[in-house]
């Protein structure tokens, strides 16, 4: 064992499963990586963390909505690069190669490379 900071020791308990999270600006779509994730009920509602200092926390507090796509296995370099560059200069479809589908029920975008995507409406932030 050794020390770890007491403002790190989340990261020791940090829920699953990793996510990716697409918004639409009204111009642009972007992605971010989140592992910061709960169901919270059957209804069905999903809580994820984050904060105004990701570019995606503009669109998703002003349009209140958002996709959970859900990465496989193979998609790891991809889920981490997508957690570690921004939206606010980087086309992330374009740079990792993915594929954007319009959804049914939220302006942002499906993935189409993930295994599933859940089109979600903000309730409560
Ligand atoms: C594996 C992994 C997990 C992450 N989990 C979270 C998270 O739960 N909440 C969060 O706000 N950021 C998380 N991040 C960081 C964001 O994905 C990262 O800041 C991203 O660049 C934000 O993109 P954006 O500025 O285009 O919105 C994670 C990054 C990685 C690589």
């Amino acid at each position: 064992m050794r020390p770890l900071k007491l403002s790190r020791s989340f990261t020791l308990m940090e829920p699953g499963p990793v996510v990716l999270v697409t918004t639409r600006d009204g111009r642009k779509n972007n992605i971010m990586t989140i592992s910061w994730t709960m169901v919270l009920d059957f209804t069905p509602a999903f809580a994820i963390t984050t904060g105004e200092w990701n570019h995606s926390y503009t669109a998703l507090r002003k349009n209140k909505e958002c996709v959970i796509a859900i990465p496989g296995a193979d998609m790891l370099d991809t889920v981490v690069g997508i957690g570690t560059c921004s939206g606010a200069d980087t086309d992330k479809f374009a740079k990792f190669g993915l594929t954007p589908v319009p959804g049914k029920q939220v302006k942002a975008p499906l993935i189409k490379e993930c295994l599933a995507n859940i089109e979600c409406r903000v309730v409560a932030s």
